[in-house]
């Protein structure tokens, strides 16, 4: 295990994720927003998984945590993170299974990794999510990311173009909520 939370286990993929991978990002509601096009084939959920799996969260380049349920052993979600080559800096992503929204889980997914990452010493975490995406948006302003900007028509999505919101939450913004 990489990090621990109350109700979740995040540890890095193994091949025995391929399957709930491939079946949570292939579902539209959980790739609409996002840079792949559903399905996601178990192929491309095997090759993902080595990928994921090949990762090192203390080096630059995206790391992508896979989020287990304690409760049942699930793979419930993803939080991806791309640390800068100064590593100081950093941007998330995220993507959890639609039967598993809902419950905060990945809010207590983020939380971790954010506390891990300003425990670590990074400087700013940044964020962005199409303007639509209200779940996204919500998330982030609950661990406590700020609206930085709105970059209009940016993103050429689902056969149009997008505004896409940028986020930041910086080392002395963040708060704890376990402290
Ligand atoms: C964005 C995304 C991760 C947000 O997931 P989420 O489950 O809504 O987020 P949270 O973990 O913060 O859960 C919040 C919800 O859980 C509820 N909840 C239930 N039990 C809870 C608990 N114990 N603790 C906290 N919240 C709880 C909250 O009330 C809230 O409900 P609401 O949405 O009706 O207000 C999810 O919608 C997703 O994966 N979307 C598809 C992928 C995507 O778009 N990724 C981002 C690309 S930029």
């Amino acid at each position: 295990m990489l990090l621990d939370t109350p109700r979740l286990c995040l540890r890095r993929f193994r091949p025995a994720d391929a399957p709930a991978l491939a079946a949570y990002r292939s579902d539209e509601a959980v790739a609409h927003f996002q840079g792949w096009t559903p399905p996601v084939t178990r192929n491309a959920a095997d090759s993902l998984v080595r990928e994921f799996a090949r990762g090192d969260p203390s080096r630059p380049g995206w790391f992508h945590y896979a989020v287990e349920l304690k409760a049942d052993g699930c793979l419930v979600g993803d939080v991806g993170v791309n640390l800068h080559r100064n590593r100081k800096q950093a941007e998330v992503g995220y993507s959890f299974a639609v039967d598993r929204q809902g419950h905060g889980y990945a809010r207590e997914a983020l939380t971790a990794v954010l506390r891990d990452l300003f425990g670590r010493g990074l400087h700013r975490v940044s964020a962005d999510c199409d303007a639509r995406n209200v779940r996204s948006a919500r998330l982030l302003d609950r661990v406590g990311f700020r609206l930085e900007g709105r970059r209009p028509a940016y993103a050429w999505l689902a056969s149009e173009w997008t505004d896409d919101l940028l986020f930041t939450l910086l080392a002395d913004q963040w708060k704890d909520p376990a402290a």
